[in-house]
């Protein structure tokens, strides 16, 4: 067997991988559940590709497990934190991602989670399904509007972008917030402005997260940042989880310290932390961001394409470090 798949994927990338290696050389973990480390770690002895999702944790054992003929990790994401990259690099292994084709997708949904916090759709559904609705009122669930408002974006990549290229439609202002400011063509373009992290938070009506998690970002968002932002201010997180404080958040939730928030993605994942499942102004939904099926799709056909370059000694289109394919590197990990 060349190729594991640690998850059931969209037919048509199986089918791309099978048509590429024959059926015998590509195994897919048959449960319909993240396979347990002690599977994963007999799964994948001997193989050379390996095609993991965002739950399944890809580490230096993982990689000593597999063995030095591994040549590739596709993770089947845009994120990569469940990966070690420097162990991959160390060895050899070149690393995929599947960038560029969840953008519009993710963004949408960061914008469905941004309309919901702010009028109130999820409680709005709780409370009519409840048959609590008698009559319409003048002060029944009121929200805020969007129409007009400022959006800061946290992070300016791709899906950031995405986002803000949307707010055009709704005539709002645009801050935005990264490790570096975009060219100027290309801010010129979204009509969005740099600024500093605590500009965004202090004149921001929406803000909407998008960085990678890294050691810098993790609990970006944290008991300072939501006293700096405006109570009438919503917290939208379709990124990752850990860069926003969940008890934190909670608790700024119900002080009314910000109005609402939207969350796709979620500290410990599936856990929810008790006290925001409790808040009535939190929209909470299940790592959804790139959940359609045209995406998810293109998605495997992406992560399926990275493995078949790479088994043909090829660069792979989305490699995120492809110095791990330098001779040197290749030398180191070989002998
Ligand atoms: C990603 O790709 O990183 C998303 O979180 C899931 O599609």
């Amino acid at each position: 067997m060349r190729v594991f798949v640690c998850r059931r994927l969209p037919e048509s990338a199986l089918a791309v991988l099978t048509d590429a290696f024959g059926e015998r050389e590509v195994a897919v973990y048959p449960e319909d559940r993240v396979i347990p480390r002690e599977d994963l770690l007999a799964a994948v002895r001997g193989v050379e590709a390996l095609l993991p999702i965002l739950t399944d944790r890809m580490d230096a054992e993982v990689m000593d497990a597999a063995g030095p003929q591994l040549k590739i990790i596709a993770n089947y994401a845009v994120g990569f934190d469940n990966l070690d990259v420097p162990a991959a690099t160390a060895r050899g292994i070149a690393v995929t991602n599947t960038p560029d084709v969840l953008t519009e997708t993710t963004a949408d949904l960061a914008w469905a989670l941004m309309m919901a916090a702010a009028r109130r759709i999820g409680e709005g559904e709780r409370y009519l399904r409840a048959g609590r609705w008698k009559s319409w009122a003048p002060m029944l669930l009121l929200g805020v509007d969007v129409y007009r408002k400022t959006l800061g974006v946290f992070g300016m990549g791709r899906i950031g972008q995405a986002v803000a290229r949307r707010a055009g439609a709704f005539g709002m202002r645009v801050l935005y917030h990264d490790t570096a400011p975009l060219p100027p063509d290309a801010e010129a373009a979204l009509g969005a402005t740099f600024v500093d992290k605590t500009t965004l938070l202090r004149e921001s009506d929406f803000i909407s997260i998008h960085c990678p998690l890294t050691p810098e970002t993790r609990h970006a968002f944290a008991a300072p940042e939501f006293h700096a932002m405006k109570a009438t201010a919503v917290l939208v997180n379709t990124a990752r989880g850990p860069v926003v404080d969940e008890a934190a958040l909670a608790d700024a939730l119900r002080h009314g310290e910000i109005f609402a928030a939207g969350l796709d993605v979620f500290e410990r994942e599936p856990a929810v932390h008790p006290d925001l499942a409790g808040c009535e102004n939190a929209v909470l939904i299940p790592h959804l961001g790139s959940a359609t099926a045209e995406t998810r799709a293109r998605m495997a056909e992406i992560a399926a394409a990275n493995i078949i370059a790479r088994l043909r000694g090829e660069i792979p289109p989305n490699c995120v470090n492809p110095e791990a394919l330098s001779a040197q590197a290749c030398r180191t990990t070989r002998k």
